[in-house]
């Protein structure tokens, strides 16, 4: 086994993971990624943009009081406050990155509305291509800055944790040497991103497995409330894996979700239609599907012939599907779209065990509650990762007694999770473990859950995807009442008195 050291360790190349290395200079910092950079994670595939409240007739407080909103009594009032403060200074920083957010024909910023704002506040870039854009900048000044140091098709396993509890790098697979290797470090930041791979219809990668919640979990960190996983309302329903998204964006532009009668329901669900908090919105288009009637959304007026310059990443994927959607409908259903709960962090992004940070959708820095608002988690990226950056900057990094040594509970195979298990494990999160729940369906995913434990093709990958599905559905047992994106058949109402759910265990699916 090889070992290599940095004083800091960032886990993941999106747009948190770059972000927070870029913010770091001039001290050093390794990037390791599993894929060649810019071609792994779901930052590339963000179609909406970035909620920041930069418009002439916005606020930070308008921003602050939709966040809060929409987080269904779960957002932190104060890491809230430093989200929406940040929006303007994020902005600025990257375009002076390079990233050019769409504009009008006088030099001011294009907003778009997506549900639950109350106002136009979410930039673009080339349309909906604004995930592409950004992580085209941040890579572009990664690869010119020398304070970084980026490892390419390096895997991280687990993390290492010294006798004190700190944690003190991570193990890693290197896949071009074949091997495992220790990677020391003072600082590890977890920018692991989400886990929509977990389930079987999903907007997400299928690499996103939950992976470094699963890390931080068996470590000892802190968990907070991991149930809540938020659903996309409109994905493309072509039966493709991943399902490509239909952002948001459109039904900002006045798009309509109709049924197979080509009548528009979301009145019949909410006061505010087609744009209601994104949960209830999944929710009435699971409904009419189960009710036979389809969900399909209806861009022909609101966008029609604009379709190929404003929506490209759409409008190709519809084309794709043989769909023209400048004339047709496009049908659509919930998919597994992003973590709101994750890794807890205070507002610096410091887990609960020292030498762990974590930033970007594996975090709950406490910002997105019960339901993540539209486009606030690019924002969340930036200004976390900056606030990392700026505590580690400094920092005079301690040496970790013993971190060096390998975990010795990752006894099974280097590799990603073997594609039948991970069929089964999404298929029953997909029917037990999505948008409304149950005691008796979650049950059914547990078993499951331990049905694959001894699988005889354990992998790490597979070995981690488990300890992540658990989480979510042990958290899920565990709130008996409905709330925000998690909601149980059995337990319909909301508790009076929200509160976290938290789970602090070592948690590495085996029985000893
Ligand atoms: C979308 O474009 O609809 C997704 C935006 C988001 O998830 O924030």
């Amino acid at each position: 086994m090889t070992t290599t050291q940095s004083d800091i360790l960032i886990i993941g190349a999106g747009v948190a993971g770059l972000y927070t290395a870029l913010k770091l200079a001039p001290r050093p910092v390794a990037v390791i990624t599993a894929r060649p950079l810019g071609t792994g994670g779901a930052t590339p595939w963000a179609q909406g943009g970035m909620a920041a409240a930069v418009g002439a007739d916005d606020t930070a407080n308008l921003h602050f009081a939709d966040t809060m909103q929409a987080g269904a009594g779960l957002v932190d009032a104060e890491a809230a406050s430093v989200l929406v403060d940040g929006g303007a200074f994020a902005v600025e920083e990257l375009i002076a990155l390079g990233v050019k957010f769409d504009q009008d024909t006088d030099g001011n910023l294009i907003l778009g509305r997506e549900a639950a704002h109350c106002r136009d506040r979410i930039v673009h870039a080339t349309g909906d291509r604004a995930g592409v854009a950004i992580m085209d900048a941040l890579v572009k000044a990664a690869q010119a800055s020398d304070h970084i140091t980026i490892l390419e098709r390096i895997v991280a396993e687990d993390l290492l944790v010294d006798e004190h509890g700190a944690v003190g790098g991570a193990l890693v697979y290197d896949v071009a040497a074949g091997e495992r290797a220790a990677f020391d470090a003072g600082e590890t930041v977890l920018a692991t991103g989400g886990l929509g791979g977990l389930y079987a219809v999903t907007t997400n990668p299928t690499a996103a497995q939950g992976h470094g919640l699963a890390f931080a979990a068996r470590a000892g960190a802190l968990i907070r409330d991991p149930e809540f996983v938020q659903f996309h309302p409109t994905a493309l329903d072509f039966g493709a894996d991943p399902a490509p998204l239909a952002t948001e964006a459109l039904r900002g532009e006045g798009a309509h979700l109709v049924n197979k009668d080509g009548r528009a329901f979301m009145e019949d669900y909410h006061p505010a239609g087609d744009l209601a908090p994104r949960d209830i919105v999944a929710r009435a288009v699971e409904a009419e599907i189960k009710a036979g009637r389809g969900a399909f959304l209806d861009a022909r007026a609101a966008v029609g012939a604009a379709f190929p310059t404003d929506f490209p990443t759409v409008f190709a994927a519809c084309r794709k599907a043989e769909i023209d959607p400048r004339t047709a409908l496009m049908p659509v259903a919930p998919a597994a779209h992003y973590h709101m709960g994750g890794v807890y962090t205070d507002l610096d992004g410091a887990a609960t065990l020292d030498g762990l940070w974590a930033v970007g959708e594996v975090a709950s820095a406490g910002v997105h509650g019960a339901n993540r608002l539209a486009s606030n988690s690019l924002l969340e990226a930036v200004v976390f990762g900056a606030r990392i950056a700026d505590q580690l900057r400094e920092k005079q990094h301690e040496a970790r007694d013993g971190a060096g040594a390998p975990a010795d509970r990752m006894d099974v195979a280097s590799e990603a999770a073997d594609p039948k298990a991970m069929a089964k494990l999404r298929k029953a999160m997909s029917k037990g473990c999505a948008l409304i729940r149950s005691e008796e369906t979650l049950y059914e995913v547990l078993e499951t859950i331990a049905d694959l434990h001894q699988q005889e093709t354990m992998t790490s990958g597979l070995k981690s995807a488990l300890v992540t599905a658990e989480l979510i559905a042990q958290g899920a047992l565990a709130r008996e009442e409905s709330r925000g994106a998690h909601h149980r058949s059995d337990f319909p109402e909301t508790e009076e008195e929200a509160f976290h759910t938290e789970i602090a265990a070592e948690m590495d699916g085996d029985d000893d």
